[in-house]
């Protein structure tokens, strides 16, 4: 299967709100003016259209991230970095019994195809799903243009690190990126860097808070830093993550600023295991058999810093290596 492979768009015409019908495999994907309904061989499923969006937007943006995807409780994706499974009710205890569930295994160009064109067609143009609900027009109504712009932004991803000459630049007020309302009081001014002569593309420092500050969009970590498999990936978070993430690898959390509280859960089942609370200055390590969830009052500096060693999912998998990451 090739890049350019095309969607499956049900029949020549939109539907009475103005939208495309999808289908993946045998999955069925359609929306109204309130709804995203999604339908599989066992059962059917509906989200708010705002939200289902939203997800729609990470999985796409992240290429199906690191391991799991949940839209919500029924729905979502696994990333196998080459095909990826979409799923009903497969990590959810109540569909697994009443044997509702479904999950099939598709080629990842088939599906990042298919996403993008949903995400196109059923995000109207007064909706950015990257913003803060406070930042943004409806999601909802019947079709009204698209916002290609906003859907098809993507993140940042430093090579080296942001700031580096060659690498992802910094953003300034000549950037287009102004300073975020809740961010006003957080300073502009830049390190003084003074290498040696020679060593100019060697050395290089940034205010981390400066650029976050500048962030438009949230819950969308950026890879601002990268050394070996070890990556920082900053983020700036408001109201909920779209999305509830499963892990196939240890994950850690640096709080940077004001406050956010996790919801965890059982990876599998979706059992409640724990409520963290972190604060500015918090660090935490999310472990490899859990999802999650953030929740974030105000806007927030968040620091992801992922593994991103692709040997880790099997190697915790078949037990080799644990789901925690530190014996006290
Ligand atoms: C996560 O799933 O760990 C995650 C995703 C997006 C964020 C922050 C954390 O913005
Ligand atoms: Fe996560």
């Amino acid at each position: 299967m090739t890049a350019t492979m095309q969607p499956t768009i049900v029949g020549s015409q939109p539907n009475a709100e103005g939208y495309r019908d999808f289908t993946l495999g045998q999955f069925h994907l359609r929306r109204d003016e309130y709804f995203a309904y999604i339908s599989w061989p066992t059962g059917s499923h509906m989200m708010s259209v705002d939200a289902f969006l939203r997800a729609l937007q990470r999985d796409v943006a992240w290429d199906f991230f690191y391991g799991t995807v949940n839209f919500d409780g029924v729905f979502g994706t696994v990333n196998h970095y080459g095909t990826v499974d979409i799923f009903a009710g497969r990590y959810n205890e109540a569909y697994r019994k009443a044997e509702l569930d479904y999950s099939e295994n598709v080629e990842t160009p088939l599906i990042r195809e298919t996403f993008k064109a949903i995400l196109d067609d059923w995000t109207n143009e007064t909706f950015d799903p990257f913003a803060s609900p406070h930042e943004t027009g409806s999601a909802f109504g019947i079709k009204n243009g698209d916002n290609a712009g906003a859907v098809r932004r993507e993140r940042v991803t430093a090579q080296r690190m942001v700031g580096v000459p060659g690498d992802a630049v910094l953003r300034s007020d000549e950037s287009g990126y102004p300073v975020n309302r809740m961010f006003a009081d957080v300073p502009q001014d830049e390190p003084l860097v003074e290498p040696e002569p020679g060593f100019e593309g060697e050395v290089a420092s940034f205010s981390l808070f400066a650029y976050l500050s500048r962030s438009d969009v949230t819950w969308n970590p950026s890879v601002a830093s990268a050394c070996k498999d070890s990556l920082f990936c900053p983020t700036t978070e408001e109201y909920i993550l779209p999305i509830i993430h499963g892990n196939d690898r240890v994950e850690w959390f640096v709080q940077l600023s004001d406050e956010i509280t996790w919801e965890v859960e059982d990876r599998d089942t979706g059992a409640v295991r724990a409520r963290v609370v972190m604060k500015a200055g918090d660090v935490s390590a999310m472990a490899a058999d859990i999802r999650h969830q953030g929740y974030s009052p105000k806007r927030s500096m968040l620091l992801v810093w992922e593994n991103a060693n692709p040997d880790l999912p099997e190697l915790i998998a078949s037990g080799k290596t644990p789901t925690y990451p530190i014996e006290f």
